[in-house]
């Protein structure tokens, strides 16, 4: 039934809008002001604003231990972990004076972005390609927080920004109160607390030393985690969440199908060990899996690894299929060959066919394909 024909047949009913935070502001602004409907028939109603920002600006906190920033390692809070066209000045507040202190600047760049990205003045979010104009709560609260450090891990991806990072891992000994962040993040958020969950994208968390780790892992073993890894090492900790709390995840960059091409993307011929902890982590569990695919052309833009990909999909069940482009070096230009516009196709084809749910993290250029070549799904 259309909203129209629902309104006409229960004009003093309720209305709930059930849609994804995505399309549910728009949604509120469109039911208020297109249709003329009183804010106060909407169950879930919150005010809401046109305005220019981005998914990181409107609800991340980054705690960031160690970042490419000018060409010198730093640390401290920032809204985003990477860079997205601008990888070596991304908006960061160094840690300095007590967390409040910090945390208080950091808030205050906030708003100073925000100010400047809506009233065209320049800012250091210029250049960047997450930059979005759509309707946004006004009330502001953090729904993630972001623990990273680049400078720990096994692998080598060759897509990866820690190629930025001509150096060699620093001592990880250097004090971070991670816990009075996160406390006062979510004080922040009042009543809204419950929003909050990590994204633990560390290097590789779980090649970090022991201590620094479990240290890391007392501070946030009581929230909701999604723990980006590239799951070459079984972790307990990582399992344990997964068998105790619905709300965590893995998110596991597998990038390929085959054997070949994992050794060729990453450096390391660890195809079948990732898989069989992949196996272990499925065992049990209550919390999801997620498997990404970092679109890289003429690397894994070919039948054998996407079909392969699926295939392990479907062996484990898994939650979701996030798909990306290489946010870091590439562009739409270098992504708009037939081979990599096919091989989207039939990811997309074989996924729909197997009911898996195909996610777009907001990649703009991964977007864009999916957008151009839409009307061709029911006709391949
Ligand atoms: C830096 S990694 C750290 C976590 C973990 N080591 C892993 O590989 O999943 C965090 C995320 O950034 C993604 N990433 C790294 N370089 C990228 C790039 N050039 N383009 C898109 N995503 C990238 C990885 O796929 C991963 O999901
Ligand atoms: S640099 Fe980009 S991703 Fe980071 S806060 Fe600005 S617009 Fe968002
Ligand atoms: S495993 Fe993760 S952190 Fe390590 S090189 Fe690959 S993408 Fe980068």
């Amino acid at each position: 039934m259309s909203l129209d024909e629902a309104l006409r047949r229960f004009p003093d009913a309720g209305i709930y809008v059930t849609l994804d935070t995505q399309y549910r502001y728009e949604a509120f602004h469109s039911i208020v002001s297109e249709f003329g409907i009183n804010e106060t028939r909407i169950l879930n109603y919150e005010p809401v604003e046109l305005r220019v920002s981005c998914e990181y600006l409107d609800n991340y906190i980054a705690i960031i231990n160690q970042i490419l920033q000018n060409g010198k390692l730093a640390r401290g809070l920032s809204f985003c972990c990477a860079g997205h066209g601008v990888p070596e000045n991304h908006p960061l507040i160094e840690f300095s004076g007590t967390p409040k202190e910090t945390f208080e600047k950091f808030l205050q760049l906030r708003s100073d972005l925000l100010f400047k990205l809506n009233s065209g003045l320049p800012s250091k979010c210029d250049g960047c390609v997450k930059k979005i104009r759509r309707y946004q709560p006004l009330r502001h609260i953090f729904t993630k927080v972001i623990l990273g450090s680049l400078c720990v891990c096994n692998f080598d991806c060759f897509y990866c920004y820690r190629h930025d990072l001509a150096f060699s891992p620093k001592d990880l000994s250097d004090e971070l109160d991670v816990s009075a962040f996160l406390q006062l993040a979510k004080n922040y958020n009042g009543d809204n607390t419950e929003n909050l969950w990590v994204y633990c994208a560390y290097g590789e968390i779980t090649a970090h030393p022991p201590a620094y780790r479990e240290k890391i892992y007392q501070e946030i073993r009581d929230f909701d985690v999604q723990f980006v890894t590239n799951a070459s090492i079984y972790d307990e900790f990582i399992h344990q969440h997964l068998k105790t709390r619905k709300g965590s995840s893995i998110n596991v960059s597998l990038d390929c199908g085959t054997h070949e091409t994992f050794k060729r993307i990453k450096g390391r011929a660890m195809f079948p060990k990732v898989l069989e902890n992949l196996r272990k982590y499925n065992e049990g569990r209550i919390g999801q899996i997620w498997l990404k695919y970092i679109f890289l052309p003429g690397v894994n833009d070919n039948e054998n690894d996407v079909a392969g990909f699926v295939a392990i999909y479907r062996e484990l069940n898994v939650d979701a299929a996030i798909i990306s482009s290489d946010t870091h070096t590439m562009w739409y230009e270098d992504y708009n060959t037939k081979k990599m516009f096919t091989a989207v196709n039939l990811f997309k084809q074989l996924c729909d066919k197997n009911n898996v749910d195909v996610v777009n993290w907001s990649d703009v250029t991964i977007g864009r394909i999916l957008a151009e070549q839409s009307f061709e799904w029911e006709a391949l």
